[in-house]
């Protein structure tokens, strides 16, 4: 048996996997995020730690004898997080995670004094990543950059509770701007750029390889072998592709999680940058994907719920009841500012075209629509940098809703693949990736697509209702950018 626990911004999910490749028992504990400035993100590293002991103990609850069988783990992570650590691997602050702003600044210094790095770290500087949140450090909290010993990755702070060792992986170390993602080892010129060396760095493995084994009051603590392995694991967009079986040339998926991604395999390493495209490691060697990383997918929904105080599940049947063609109403879904294709933290989340006969079931269809037109303009991306989308599976949370990808499959004129189980990808991926480290069978023989639900294909009236639309959701973000601001 494996576990796969994915160290999500909403959620730590652990699941456990049997040598079916059958999830046996699964646990689910909350987060919060904290947002004491404007543009700011926030989580206490100890948070995840907590919140990953109650999942084990859950786990341990629900999956019964199978617990203590477990061989490996495998850690999936929200990417880009800054975790800062001093020299005794204490966090130095709160963690400043991949949908904070504030760096925007340093971002754009760093993309200006630096152009030559940009297509070597795979994507241009953006205030989500970690170097430019350590180069505001350096200006904003320099006692803090300076006592700062190691620069570590959200689930790989988990890593070090568990094995003791500060080790990452390629796809999440991809996510720093400090990896040279062709040669798969750190860049010293990156690091150099934001006044940092390899020695703040952790050590670097494939996210299929081990990278330790649990500390022997771990294995005890929960009645677990010693001789655990705990894999490299990945970035939670990769470990999303391991449980979707996308690590062959174009596949090709969208994650709806908290937030979104326009996710495609890729033969070599192409970067794109120029296109807001993240090219990037794979979690398997060899492998690298293009991707367009949303800041907004699910969480939209999650918040207009959350606002018109009403259960998800019933909105959506309610929408679906009333749905007739495209709303009238526009939703920039910008909440949390974007990334792809936009890069401007500033943006906000808009309603336009509101009357007098609006009615709940008229916001929820527009921010369905606004954040599957978000991701029209994501495929877009990927096109110009060379990789068009002829399908897409659909995963994360918001896979679960058939009427959601219903507007996607219109929306972006391709048909969207449903597959069982697939709410849970990234740790299901995760749990893959601590099985090849424990095995070592090749990765093409266990990462293999789940079951097929659904095939949905584009309607052909509602792809030619919903073209003028994204249109004007275009235009609408183009006539409030310097409002934003
Ligand atoms: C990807 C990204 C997010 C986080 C969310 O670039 O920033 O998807 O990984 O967990």
């Amino acid at each position: 048996h494996y576990f796969g626990i994915d160290i999500g911004t909403s959620a730590v999910k652990a699941i456990l996997v049997d040598e079916r490749q059958t999830v046996v028992a699964e646990a689910d504990v909350p987060l919060q995020v904290s947002r004491p400035q404007e543009l700011w993100s926030e989580q206490d590293p100890e948070a995840w730690w907590q919140a990953v002991q109650a999942a084990l103990d859950q786990l341990r609850v629900a999956a019964g004898a199978a617990f203590a069988d477990v061989r490996g783990i495998g850690l999936s992570g929200q990417m880009h997080g800054a975790v800062l650590l001093d020299g005794n691997n204490r966090p130095l602050r709160p963690a400043i995670l991949w949908n904070d702003g504030r760096s925007f600044r340093e971002a754009q210094e760093l993309g200006a004094q630096h152009p030559e790095l940009s297509r070597a770290m795979g994507v241009v500087p953006m205030p989500g990543f970690t170097a430019p949140k350590l180069a505001w450090l350096a200006r904003h909290e320099p006692e803090t950059f300076r006592a700062v010993r190691k620069v570590i990755l959200p689930k790989d702070y988990i890593r070090l509770k568990l094995t003791g060792d500060v080790v990452t992986e390629m796809s999440d170390a991809a996510g720093t701007w400090w990896l040279d993602e062709a040669r798969r080892d750190w860049s010293d010129a990156a690091l150099a750029a934001t006044g940092l060396t390899r020695d703040h760095m952790a050590s670097l493995v494939e996210g299929s390889q081990a990278s330790g084994t649990l500390r022997p009051e771990i294995a005890q603590r929960w009645g677990l072998w010693s001789d655990v392995v705990v894999a490299g694991g990945g970035g939670d967009a990769a470990t999303g592709a391991v449980g979707l079986g996308a690590i062959e040339d174009g596949s090709a998926f969208i994650s709806l999680g908290t937030s979104g991604q326009l996710f495609v395999t890729t033969r070599g390493f192409s970067p794109a940058p120029e296109a807001l495209v993240h090219s990037f490691c794979h979690a398997v060697p060899g492998r690298w994907f293009q991707m367009a990383a949303m800041l907004n997918g699910a969480s939209c929904l999650a918040w207009v719920a959350n606002l018109l105080k009403r259960d998800i599940g019933e909105l959506l049947r309610e929408t679906e009841a009333t749905y007739r063609r495209p709303s009238t109403i526009l939703f920039l879904p910008y909440l949390a500012g974007e990334r792809t294709p936009h890069n401007d933290p500033y943006a906000r989340g808009v309603f336009f075209g509101l009357s007098p006969e609006t009615r709940q079931t008229d916001l929820v269809q527009a921010v369905l629509e606004g954040v599957a037109f978000s991701f029209a303009d994501a495929k877009q991306c990927l096109e110009q940098a060379g990789t068009p989308l002829t399908y897409a599976g659909i995963i994360g949370g918001g896979s679960r809703s058939e009427f959601w990808a219903k507007i996607f499959a219109s929306v972006l004129n391709v048909p969207m693949v449903r597959y069982q189980g697939s709410d849970k990808g990234p740790a299901f991926g995760a749990a893959r990736l601590a099985r090849l480290a424990t095995t070592g069978e090749a990765p093409e023989v266990v990462c293999t697509a789940p079951n097929i639900l659904e095939t949905i294909e584009p309607e052909p009236h509602l792809v030619d209702l919903y073209c003028p639309r994204v249109d004007m959701f275009r235009s609408l973000y183009r006539a409030l950018k310097p409002e934003f601001t």
